[in-house]
């Protein structure tokens, strides 16, 4: 079991073909995300009023998440320049291409929703030596031809994460993603990506793998809407839920208004923070899903985010 979750991989080296890219469009080995939800009358951040406002940090400035000046819909950020590599090379051979089993609809368990692919969201691309992995929570993102930010994407906050990763480290990926059941669109991907794990199905992910695993109890925040997981406190290791989220100056708000599938460990001896794409809901039983952890305590400390939470 414990292939499935991707434990401190080491960033790739800076020879990398492509790259994470930073605010400037400069290589970076990962940066983080947090795109806050609308926020009528608010000024804390360029474009929160109109739900394209996100705060940013990266390996280069891992203390804290700060105000981006552009917005998401613009070309000058880090999203924007990240996947502006995979645009341009898009017609050369090969690799690489954006999952997302989820593109027809959105959370909120619609009954209509596919349950034979997961829940995954995000893009690995891949060229040279590197590899990249961004995964998020938008909804029917990225676009296929040219970076936009969709309207999907506006009403609630979100979470992403960009990794680089070297083209060794890719079959470790590939297992993650195969265990996610991602609709995969490439044709490209190494046969160790055929590696399953299909024990875990009616399970929420965070009780019955990310705590038991990373071996400390967790803060979710998650979609949640209807089949709510209670709180499993006879569990050695239990998920607690998110409340309210509070991310530099922007006024704190609700999970309600959270789009974001984030994990933040409770102990900062062992300071785990995951971004992923499942929801800690019933109704994502049935769904493949997973997510990306990594072990850094200034991503840990940056990520200090949860304002309120339920516990046991
Ligand atoms: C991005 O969205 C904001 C708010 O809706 C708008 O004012 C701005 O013109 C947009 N920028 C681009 C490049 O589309
Ligand atoms: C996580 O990082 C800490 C140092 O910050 C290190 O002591 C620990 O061994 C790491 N744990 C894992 C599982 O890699």
């Amino acid at each position: 079991m414990n292939e499935v979750i991707l434990l401190s991989l080491i960033p790739a080296a800076v020879l990398a073909t492509f790259s994470c890219k930073n605010q400037a469009g400069n290589n970076v080995d990962w940066f983080a995300v947090y795109k806050m939800p609308i926020v009528p009358g608010d000024a804390s951040i360029n474009g929160v009023q109109d739900g394209v406002g996100f705060y940013y940090l990266d390996a280069k400035s891992p203390g804290a998440f700060v105000p981006s000046t552009n917005m998401l819909n613009d070309t000058k950020q880090a999203i924007a320049y990240t996947l502006q590599q995979f645009y341009t090379k898009q017609n050369d051979s090969p690799v690489f291409h954006p999952y997302d089993g989820d593109s027809d609809t959105d959370d909120g368990g619609d009954a209509s929703e596919s349950t034979k692919y997961g829940h995954t969201k995000g893009v690995v691309f891949f060229y040279g030596t590197a590899v990249i992995w961004l995964v998020h929570s938008v909804p029917k993102f990225p676009p296929p031809e040219h970076y936009s930010y969709p309207e999907s994407g506006m009403d609630y906050g979100q979470t992403m994460l960009c990794m680089t990763f070297k083209y060794a480290e890719l079959s470790k990926i590939g297992t993650q993603l195969f265990y996610n059941r991602p609709n995969i669109y490439s044709s490209f991907l190494p046969t160790t990506m055929s590696v399953a794990n299909p024990d875990l199905v009616n399970v929420d992910l965070y009780d019955s793998l990310v705590a038991p695993t990373l071996k400390t109890d967790l803060t979710v925040e998650s979609w949640r809407r209807g089949g709510l997981i209670s709180l499993q406190c006879s569990l050695t290791y239990h998920a607690n839920d998110a409340l309210s989220i509070h991310v530099g100056n922007t006024p704190e708000f609700s999970y309600t208004k959270d789009h974001s599938k984030m994990a933040r460990s409770t102990d900062s001896s062992k300071p785990y923070v995951c971004i992923g794409d499942i929801n800690r809901m019933t109704s994502q039983y049935v769904r493949g899903g997973g997510t990306l952890c990594t072990n850094s305590s200034s991503l840990w400390g940056a990520f200090s985010v949860i304002a309120t939470q339920n516990s046991c």
